[in-house]
């Protein structure tokens, strides 16, 4: 869970350093803005209607994200009436009976909120704000505004609604924090979709860098991976097997081995070695798989070999397969070459087919 808001946060985090928010003034601003009175008259006029638009393709290939319509009461503070967003969510302030309401963003057709209700108080007087939030292809946030008076024509005030008053504040702004974090949700959508293709990218690359360096075989349900390089340590090799989900080679049986000698094919110098799971490096003599850890399943040891020969005091104690009197045979050798003895390759297993 904390990695989801952490998550959000450096979305959110990039999202304001790499974007700009534009303001449009009154006079380029693209929504337009009806209402269907400037002034309530408490009793006497039989509606309020607000049409607040943004027109199709305007400008070109740019996507509308959300509209809202906002007011702002002499006594009262900025108070969400409605909202509609790109995924279709729509919410408009409650306890309203109201006569029109809809709302819809399509950056093709055209984007708007349609609101309109009967015998408005004089609690519906203020500044109405019609806002759009477009975004463009440069990630470019713009917030196109437009306001519209709407007075009152009598001055009694209604003190005796102060607690309903307060309640229903609260109401309007949980209605904007759910607004903020529903654009919030479309521009980490955004993001997600940014991320996935920056993944896409970085898979493909480890693909040829895989590629680059491994040529791959499937037998019997696995995976095997011939390194095309040679370290000089039975640590990075093991360390390489990790990292393609696997491990040294384990030969388990003859037709294993078999396999395996087909897939290293012609070796094109004799006792080239590469390198397998198997080892005796902590009781001398006894072979056990170094990942598995059982004894070896199947061994083809070419003559005179494990040697266990010593290399300016250290002992071969690594199992590779070598071409060795003109065969493909299992030998031992130095399970760390210093660079003048030349690495050896190596063989991965893996019960990940890929
Ligand atoms: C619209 O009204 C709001 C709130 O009173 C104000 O902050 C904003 O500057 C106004 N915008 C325009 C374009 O008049
Ligand atoms: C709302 O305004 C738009 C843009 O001015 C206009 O095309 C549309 O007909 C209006 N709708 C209503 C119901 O008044
Ligand atoms: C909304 O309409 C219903 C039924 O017509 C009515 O009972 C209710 O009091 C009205 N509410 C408001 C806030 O006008
Ligand atoms: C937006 O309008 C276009 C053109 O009418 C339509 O093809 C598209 O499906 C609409 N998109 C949404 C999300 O409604």
């Amino acid at each position: 869970m904390s990695g989801t808001v952490g998550y959000l946060v450096c979305v959110v985090a990039s999202l304001l350093l790499v974007t700009q928010i534009y303001h449009s003034d009154a006079q380029n601003s693209q929504v337009t803005f009806t209402t269907s009175t400037n002034v309530i008259e408490t009793g006497v006029t039989p509606s309020l209607t607000l049409n607040c638009s943004f027109p199709p393709q305007s400008p070109v290939g740019y996507r509308v994200i959300s509209m809202s319509i906002r007011r702002v009461g002499e006594n009262s503070p900025l108070t969400q009436i409605a909202t509609v967003d790109a995924y279709g969510h729509f919410t408009a302030l409650s306890g309203i009976n109201y006569t029109v309401l809809n709302g819809h963003v399509n950056s093709t057709q055209g984007s708007y909120i349609r609101l309109g209700w009967l015998h408005p108080g004089t609690s519906m007087a203020g500044t109405y704000i019609c806002s759009a939030n477009v975004i463009d292809q440069l990630n470019n946030i713009y917030l196109f505004q437009l306001n519209k008076t709407v007075t009152t024509a009598t001055t009694t005030t209604n003190t005796g609604t102060t607690t309903a008053a307060g309640v229903s504040d609260l109401m309007q702004r949980i209605a904007e924090l759910e607004t903020a974090l529903n654009s919030l949700k479309i521009v980490a959508a955004d993001q997600l979709k940014l991320l996935e293709s920056t993944l896409a990218q970085k898979t493909a690359k480890a693909n040829n860098l895989e590629a680059a360096l491994f040529k791959k075989s499937a037998y019997n349900g696995h995976q095997y991976y011939l390194s095309l390089y040679e370290p000089h340590s039975a640590a990075d090799a093991e360390m390489a097997c990790e990292s393609l989900d696997g491990y040294l080679a384990e030969v388990d049986t003859q037709e294993e081995f078999s396999f395996l000698k087909s897939f290293i094919g012609t070796p094109i110098a004799d006792s080239i070695e590469f390198l397998l799971g198997g080892t005796d490096e902590r009781q001398e003599g006894h072979w056990i798989n170094r990942h598995s850890g059982g004894v070896l399943g199947y061994v083809e040891w070419s003559s005179g070999e494990p040697s266990n020969s010593e290399h300016n005091g250290i002992r071969e104690n690594c199992q590779t397969v070598a071409l060795l009197h003109a065969a493909l045979k299992m030998s031992d050798s130095l399970c760390f070459k210093p660079t003048p003895l030349g690495g050896w390759y190596f063989i991965c297993e893996s019960p990940v087919v890929a």
